[in-house]
């Protein structure tokens, strides 16, 4: 059953009437009609005062009686052949309790260094390490290449056999299969009509084409990856992990060890990062529940930073060639982009998203992509796979144009965004905010040797969503309340957002409501993917608070001598809605519950209106100092404007942006993982070579969100944390050239690469 309601929709104040349907036993979305006391507005974190007192529990943080603690061997070579390994030394030293390979039997093939070989759980971390001194390994060494050009030409392979297939952020789903690979290079994957594309391109007034470099950037979360693992019964498993979705890591153990699901037990109470590379149990989530099961006793495995940089995950590198056309008029006829990159031993280093979608009337669109095998490390999804590479490329060449045809580059990508009223929304705001239209027209205006320059680059991102999670809500009859779901908080904050969304439909405190997460015998919560865990998990909360209200009406109705429809609920009050001074507080109401409590779930259902485009949008505008005699580049303002759908936290919501700006500029100017190519070896594998924008780095930034209100789900909540990364390297490049008349296609912007380009 459903019912009609209309709802006031559209960007900012220009709001339209839209009718639609929804569910019944579910409140009116929210729209841009109403006035709410929360939502929209600043809540500090509910769990910042255990977060900066340290009660706060992370996964590296559990200890448990009788723990042990593991450790990897893994390999040193970049490729070889593990002939035998001699454990017997190793098995002996004073604590270890058990030692166990990750393949049954040898030979078996390495092919990067960091490679896991066996691990070894002993009473002590330094027990465990030091009984891996004592593990023999004969490594037969293989030729390797670390190079992408090298690798492209195939006479050192990496793989002597096709990949088997895998899911990537760089296919489209079910599409793996279809892809091609000859030697080291796997693909093309394309999109579009070539010949069509190369004639628009033929035909536009105005071209430009280059070819852009991006590095590989590892993840570096503050927590490591890393679990705590302890069998409760032969066949009773239970995980704490830093994961960015507790119930993939429970669905992944179940099938390692052929459990059913509920058998085991996933918990993420806090974690410390994520961005992308913890999704899955990952070979040291199988490792420590099969060491913790030999042993019979609690395995804690977390990973160190070498281990971190080396082995689970990294954003893939790119060399992307792209060419652009437009007419006289400024319009874009056609986008062609010819992509390569590399993810190491995995796949998804593609970066034409930006190029498919930024800006989506553009007709003629082709793209190709490819991925070069390496011996490094498995590239991973990173906080908005391929689109920051691609925006670099993106963004630059549209400037590039912009300038070609003697337009404002602020003017020219609106004339080529008109349709997009977000987007024309958040040029409006941005640039007042910047001050855009007090930049100089004329590039390279200042004459001493440091040199300002404005810039700006677009976000595109998707909106996803997930359906059929699961919030529980529990009112007990002193009034108390427990909202329950399995989602893991990665950081974004969603414990306060769901305390918030919760108060508001109940009439309450965001303090009043206890929020209980990260547990997967809880309701089924969605990973924290894809910017989509405010947008998954808020519609379940409300609807859940929308019944527990229903079932609070029905108590209170016959107390006051009304019908349940005729009651309200307001500042921890149920009041007859046409007479405010018949009221009960809540706690009376809860008094009268039968029995003890009662509890109800909300479900998170499918939107109910197609957003369409089916986009997140953002702008972001930056100013730069660079020295020409050092090579410096100095970012001294970002703002940043972003939409998410409708706000819930305004507070968490600006230091997602934050984080993305920041995490932007640490990839802009400083980040890169360096392969030595004479040993294969990482040479940076640490916090101190492999450098990250630190608090002296930071300019001023400011974090704008506009109110978007489409009405697809109870809440009308969207994602933020990609979007957030997107334009950064590219606005900033952007305001490198606006200051120097030069353009620098290559990440990241070091002192070095910034001489090289300006000598030209
Ligand atoms: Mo993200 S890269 O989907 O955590």
């Amino acid at each position: 059953m459903s019912k009609q309601v209309t709802l006031k929709l559209g960007v900012e104040k220009n709001l339209k009437d839209i009718t639609v349907d929804i569910a019944d036993n579910t409140p009116k979305p929210w729209d841009g009609g109403d006035q709410l006391k929360f939502i929209g507005g600043k809540t500090s974190r509910n769990d910042g005062m255990d977060k900066v007192s340290g009660k706060a529990k992370y996964t590296f943080d559990i200890q448990l009686p009788g723990m042990l603690h593991a450790v990897f061997l893994r390999s040193p070579h970049a490729s070889a052949v593990v002939k035998s390994v001699d454990t017997s030394k190793a098995e002996k030293y004073p604590g270890v309790k058990a030692v166990i390979p990750v393949k049954e039997q040898w030979p078996m093939a390495v092919r990067f260094a960091g490679q896991e070989i066996l691990a070894i759980a002993a009473e002590t971390q330094h027990q465990a390490e030091e009984a891996l001194k004592l593990v023999a390994v004969e490594y037969e060494r293989k030729p390797f290449v670390v190079d992408i050009e090298k690798a492209k030409n195939g006479k050192i392979l990496v793989f002597d056999e096709t990949v088997e297939e895998k899911k990537t952020e760089g296919d489209a789903p079910g599409g793996a299969a279809k892809v091609s690979q000859k030697g080291n290079v796997r693909g093309p994957r394309t999109n579009g009509n070539l010949s069509q594309v190369d004639t628009a391109l033929a035909g536009s007034d105005v071209v430009v084409e280059a070819t852009y470099t991006t590095q590989v950037q590892t993840h570096s979360a503050m927590e490591t990856h890393g679990v705590v693992a302890r069998w409760d019964a032969d066949d009773q498993l239970t995980v704490w992990a830093s994961t960015q979705g507790t119930f993939s890591v429970r669905d992944e153990l179940a099938d390692v060890f052929q459990l059913p699901k509920t058998n085991v037990r996933v918990y993420t109470e806090y974690m410390g990062g994520g961005f992308g590379a913890k999704f899955g149990a990952g070979v040291y989530g199988a490792m420590a529940a099969k060491l913790a099961k030999k042993t019979k006793a609690p395995v804690r495995l977390m990973l160190n930073r070498k281990e971190e940089h080396l082995a689970v995950g990294n954003r893939p590198s790119s060399v992307q060639t792209l060419k652009i056309g437009a007419g006289k008029d400024g319009k874009l006829k056609a986008i062609k982009l010819l992509s390569y990159g590399t993810a190491g031993v995995g796949t998804g280093a593609g970066s034409a998203g930006p190029a498919r979608v930024m800006y989506f009337t553009v007709d003629n669109i082709f793209t190709e992509e490819s991925d070069v095998f390496i011996n490094a490390g498995p590239g991973a999804a990173f906080r908005a796979p391929g689109f920051p590479q691609g925006a670099f490329a993106l963004e630059q060449s549209i400037d590039e144009l912009a300038y070609k045809l003697a337009m404002d580059p602020l003017e020219f990508r609106k004339l080529n965004s008109a349709t997009d009223l977000v987007r024309m929304a958040e040029y409006e705001i941005g640039a007042k905010k910047f001050g855009w239209e007090k930049r100089n027209p004329k590039v390279a205006a200042d004459k001493g040797p440091i040199k300002k320059g404005y810039g700006m680059a677009n976000s595109v991102w998707y909106y996803i969503t997930g359906a059929g999670f699961q919030a529980a809500i529990q009112v007990n009859s002193d009034g108390s309340l427990e909202l329950t779901n399995g989602v893991q908080d990665i950081g974004g904050g969603i414990r306060t957002v769901m305390a918030m969304v919760a108060a508001e439909e109940l009439g309450l405190q965001p303090k009043d409501i206890v929020v209980k997460i990260g547990d997967t015998q809880y309701g089924l919560g969605p990973a924290s993917g894809g910017s989509q865990t405010t947008a998954g998990i808020t519609p379940a909360v409300r609807n859940a608070a929308y019944l527990a209200k229903m079932k609070m009406f029905d108590i209170a109705a016959p107390l006051l001598g009304v019908k349940p429809e005729e009651l309200d609920l307001t500042d921890g009050k149920i009041v007859v809605a046409a007479n405010p001074s018949k009221n009960l507080t809540w706690k009376q109401v809860a008094s009268k519950i039968p029995g003890d409590k009662f509890t109800v779930i909300g479900e998170r259902l499918k939107d109910h209106l197609e957003v369409r485009p089916r986009l997140l949008a953002g702008v972001q505008f930056a100013e730069v100092e660079v020295d020409t005699e050092t090579g410096v580049i100095k970012v001294k303002r970002v703002v940043a404007v972003h939409d998410c759908g409708r706000p819930m936290n305004r507070l968490t919501l600006e230091s997602q942006i934050n984080g993305g700006v920041i995490q932007g500029i640490s990839y802009a100017l400083f980040e890169n993982r360096l392969l030595d190519r004479n040993t294969g070896l990482m040479v940076n594998a640490n916090f101190d070579q492999y450098k990250i924008a630190g608090s002296l780095d930071m300019p001023e930034i400011e974090s704008i969100i506009i109110d978007v209100n489409n009405g697809q789900s109870s809440t009308g909540a969207m994602g933020i944390g990609e979007p957030a990364t997107v334009p950064t390297a590219a606005a900033i490049a952007n305001a490198f050239y606006h200051a120097t008349g030069v353009r620098i296609r290559e990440l990241p912007m070091t002192p070095a690469a910034v001489l090289k380009v300006l000598q030209g």
